[in-house]
């Protein structure tokens, strides 16, 4: 059996990918500084060990990873814009640290294939200032100005683990992943993205619906099965076009947050009346290009937004009644945590 590490593992696409990994065979080493709780696919599904340590330690990178073949790098502080805007300081900190310990350590520990998890986040602010998002290609993140910390670690990041492959021989993959979301996905607590979001809103409400600005600001969203299948094609995909080089991973189904918001009322047979607050908002318009998926993958997400957010809702309405304060979320600033 192979040995592989899934940094992340306590984490929502962190679980679902280790659990899949761990159906086809392999020893599944998770690690992550958060036991999964209550709302994660349990480690005993998803691991044969489980790790809790802090990623920002190189030592630890290193322990983790000892002995394995392959590295999925899904570690990060991150969350929904209202986490990602709050909280610049603790992503580029934080961030940075795991991003290049777990780095290196892969290097040291002589892994063959390593897959870091990067973000549509990277991609500049000034092409995306239009609700009729034109689809961002790869080549568009040069020149760089992400809106937010966030993102411009994620591209540093990409750099640093496209060197490592160029100057040490290193099988690097990588992908930008646009917006998934799926059960299991934080729902709650102020981490979550829009999506999850909206589905625990409207699963507690008899009446009104908030949302964060006008709601005409666009996105595409993808399922997290679609995304995980997307993620072991990359990684397994012996195209030298992948090689060091981040690929899109998401869908071209442009919808407005209004939108969005319209669908799940849908599904949960509700029809509230939509408050628009002041909110963070990200960018007014954001859509992936997936041409260089299809050509170099073959392949294309399968799964329509509809049928995903109606697994997605069902998951959060079990959890949201279940809780005593149906998941009421604020933005939070988090304390700087020390090394
Ligand atoms: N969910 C999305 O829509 C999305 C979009 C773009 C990119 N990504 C990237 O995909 C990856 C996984 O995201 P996710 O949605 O599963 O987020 P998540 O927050 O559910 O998972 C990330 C995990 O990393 C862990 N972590 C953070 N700091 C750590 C540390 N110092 N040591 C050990 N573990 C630490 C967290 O505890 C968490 O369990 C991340 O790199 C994220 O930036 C996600």
């Amino acid at each position: 059996m192979k040995r592989v590490c899934v940094t992340g593992a306590g984490g929502f696409i962190g679980s679902h990918l280790a659990k899949r990994l761990r159906g086809m065979g392999y020893y599944i080493v998770g690690a992550d500084w958060k036991h999964p709780d209550s709302d994660c696919i349990r480690a005993d599904e998803s691991c044969d060990e489980f790790h809790l340590v802090d990623l920002r330690k190189y030592d630890n990178c290193l322990r983790v990873t000892a002995g394995c073949a392959h590295v999925y790098q899904l570690a990060a502080d991150m969350g929904g814009m209202g986490f990602i805007q709050s909280n610049h300081s603790a992503c580029i900190f934080n961030n940075s640290l795991i991003n290049l310990h777990v780095l290196e350590a892969c290097r040291v520990n002589e892994v063959d294939r390593v897959f870091y998890s990067s973000s549509a986040c990277v991609y500049p602010e000034h092409l995306q200032l239009d609700e009729r998002a034109i689809g961002l290609k790869e080549s568009h993140a040069w020149p760089a100005k992400p809106q937010d910390a966030y993102g411009l670690e994620k591209l540093f990041a990409e750099e640093a683990y496209a060197h490592y492959g160029r100057d040490f021989g290193m099988t690097i993959r990588m992908a930008r992943f646009h917006n998934v979301y799926g059960p299991y996905g934080t729902w709650k607590g102020g981490r979550e993205k829009a999506p999850a979001a909206l589905c625990r809103k409207i699963a507690v409400s008899d009446d009104a619906l908030e949302i964060w600005g006008d709601g005409e600001q666009t996105r595409s969203f993808i399922y997290i099965d679609d995304l995980v299948e997307g993620v072991l094609r990359v990684m397994f995909g012996d195209d030298p076009r992948l090689q060091g080089v981040a690929i899109n991973i998401g869908t071209e189904e442009l919808v407005s947050i209004n939108d969005l918001a319209n669908e799940i009322m849908r599904i949960a047979s509700k029809r509230l009346r939509v408050v628009h607050a002041p909110g963070p908002e990200g960018v007014r318009g954001r859509n992936s290009d997936n041409s260089m998926m299809r050509d170099v993958l073959g392949w294309e997400p399968t799964t329509s937004l509809r049928n995903g957010l109606e697994r997605t809702y069902e998951w959060i309405k079990s959890r949201a009644s279940n809780d005593p304060s149906h998941g009421r979320s604020e933005v939070v600033r988090q304390e700087m945590i020390p090394l």
